[in-house]
């Protein structure tokens, strides 16, 4: 995706920027000799373990392993995508994204859907005049008996869609307002608003645009609520009701609460729990959770006590398990029969309830509890029972303390030995110390410098020979490198890491541009000559005996052959 905004324009952008200024302007830095630090705002620390190095242009945490350069700063800590990210990093240094790259048709995030948008715009403005007209008074009365303010049904923008079936039909494109799924359009032709006498509720993404809308009858009449459709602006599985209108509130909350319902969103945030989001009429999707662990590293998942709402917290445990890494943490909290949020923070007001979310079950514990609720682990067959079910569930967890910790609970509870007793034992192998790269890893070492220094590049042009008949561990990397530094000349390490978002090699970048090389300041030229001369010797003695060999066994050698062993291996 990164391909449509013209390469040339991102990495001129992230030369053109400082990096320190522009996390400056969002973090407050302190210099301590050349590095600018600060406490990371990725994760919870006491002592600035976040260093933004000027020189290469890059921030780096050696507490969580957050890195990048400046784009990547932005889509980290403003929560944007890369478009947007390159958006506002332009809008920093005060130029324009070029045009012909954004306003491309078949630009998927770009595509111009802008008169979507803004009808939807247009129909929400609408159905909230509607509700203050007399019209909408059965729909005020109905706020009113279920005790939801003025207040707030003005910050959700609630609304109110007459009693018609073309209220929207005749005031605007019915082309435009079918892409938008504001009408219905029936086999026989015939073609009428979606939304007809009910309550409406607008639904926002994270840049506050309205995507959708969820209507609700005024009485008991089914269905209770209609939802817009999947449209180029509104996809149900990845949206949260509620999301935009927290995070205006809160950038950075330290906890979000999942509940099921959009009532259930407003009557919370009335009475003072304003962090709460619902998924719209579907289960919490893996995206829905990603999207959350952006913004919050702490999800808690609120149901009702019933026996629908148990079944849908296992569900949700299930889907949770593949999303937690280390530093998130997930909670399940069920509710009384018969209650949902709105019902319940009513009766009891907001200290019970958020007593409540204190004492909800922590996602572990809660996965056990369940796993084991219907076996007796006094028995053997129960204890391999609960093996057989866990296990495959806890290793769809990705790597981390956190699985271990899963697993070897498990294999207490089971009794069962199944881990290998060379699995990571204790937290001191933790990513959380600076890696220092062992000297005698040559390969890796000269790939990190030309990552971290890519003018060091052409030391190597003279040995282009070399390179194209290496054969060890490292060196398709390092070719690719080459490759990338020849065609981008990138002027330095930012723009080289650009050149990696989304690329298969990605991880393996990432990692060796933020090895700690340990050289002093301005003495990589020596230490990148110094590792490419011991490469190059290394390779030479592997060579030269191979061709002994060769010649020991009175095996024939080859001109070129005989040529390289004339001079002692070089090429
Ligand atoms: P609930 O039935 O729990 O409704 O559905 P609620 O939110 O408590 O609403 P009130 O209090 O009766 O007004 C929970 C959510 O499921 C979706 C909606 O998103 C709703 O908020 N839902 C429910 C539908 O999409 N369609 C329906 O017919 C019912
Ligand atoms: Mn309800």
């Amino acid at each position: 995706m990164s391909g449509r905004i013209p390469k040339q324009f991102i990495d001129d952008l992230l030369l053109r920027v400082d990096i320190v200024d522009l996390i400056d302007s969002h973090l407050p830095l302190k210099k301590t000799g050349g590095n600018f630090v600060a406490r990371c705002p990725f994760h919870t620390e006491k002592t600035p373990s976040f260093n933004v190095n000027r020189n290469r242009q890059i921030f780096h945490c050696f507490g969580c392993g957050a890195s990048g350069n400046a784009i990547s700063f932005l889509m980290d800590f403003s929560h944007l995508d890369f478009v947007e990210a390159v958006e506002d990093l332009a809008a920093f240094v005060g130029v324009e994204v070029p045009k012909a790259a954004t306003d491309k048709a078949d630009y998927a995030s770009k595509q111009d859907n802008s008169h979507i948008y803004q009808a939807l715009e247009d129909a929400s403005a609408f159905y909230t005049a509607q509700l203050r007209s007399p019209e909408g008074k059965k729909a005020v009365e109905y706020l009113k008996r279920r005790g939801v303010s003025a207040e707030i049904a003005r910050r959700y923008s609630l609304g109110y869609a007459p009693d018609k079936w073309d209220a929207l039909l005749n005031r605007y494109d019915q082309k435009t307002l079918l892409e938008a799924g504001l009408l219905v359009s029936r086999d026989d032709g015939k073609t009428y608003d979606r939304f007809r006498n009910r309550l409406m509720f607008p639904i926002r993404d994270k840049r506050k645009r309205v995507i959708g809308f969820g209507g609700r009858v005024l009485d008991d009449s089914l269905p209770k609520y209609l939802n817009s459709p999947e449209t180029a602006a509104f996809s149900k599985g990845k949206e949260l009701y509620g999301l935009c209108e927290l995070l205006e509130n809160h950038s950075r909350p330290a906890q979000i609460l999942i509940v099921e319902g959009y009532m259930d969103v407003i009557a919370l945030a009335q009475f003072g729990v304003d962090n709460a989001v619902a998924a719209l009429g579907t289960a919490t999707s893996k995206a829905h959770l990603d999207l959350l662990f952006r913004f919050a590293p702490e999800l808690v998942f609120c149901f009702d006590g019933d026996s629908a709402g148990r079944q849908a917290a296992w569900k949700a445990t299930e889907t949770a398990l593949p999303c937690l890494r280390d530093g998130r943490q997930i909670k399940i909290m069920l509710l009384p029969q018969t209650q949902d949020p709105d019902t319940l923070i009513r009766a009891e007001g907001i200290t019970a309830f958020k007593e409540r979310i204190v004492n909800a079950h922590v996602l572990s514990d809660y996965f056990f509890e369940q796993s084991s609720s219907s076996l007796n682990l006094n028995t053997v067959e129960g204890r391999s029972q609960l093996l057989a079910a866990a296990k495959p569930q806890l290793e769809k967890m990705p790597g981390g303390f956190f699985r271990d910790m899963m697993l070897a609970r498990l294999e207490e509870l089971s009794g069962i030995r199944f881990l290998k007793a060379d699995r990571p034992k204790t937290p001191a192998q933790s990513i959380k110390r600076p890696i220092v790269l062992q000297k005698s890893n040559l390969m890796r070492r000269i790939v990190a410098l030309l990552l971290q220094f890519p003018h060091l590049a052409r030391h190597i042009e003279q040995h282009a020979g070399f390179v194209a008949a290496l054969d060890m561990p490292g060196t398709e990397l390092l070719r690719d490198v080459l490759t990338v530094i020849a065609g981008a000349k990138p002027e330095n390490s930012a723009v080289l890491l650009e050149s990696y978002r989304d690329s298969a090699h990605a991880k393996a970048v990432t990692a060796l541009s933020n090895l700690v090389l340990d050289i002093p300041e301005g003495g990589e030229e020596n230490e990148f000559r110094g590792a490419l001369n011991q490469l190059l010797k290394q390779e030479r003695e592997k060579r030269m005996s191979a061709l002994i060999d060769k010649v020991s066994r009175g095996e024939p050698l080859s001109a070129d052959e005989t040529a390289e062993y004339k001079t002692g291996g070089k090429l």
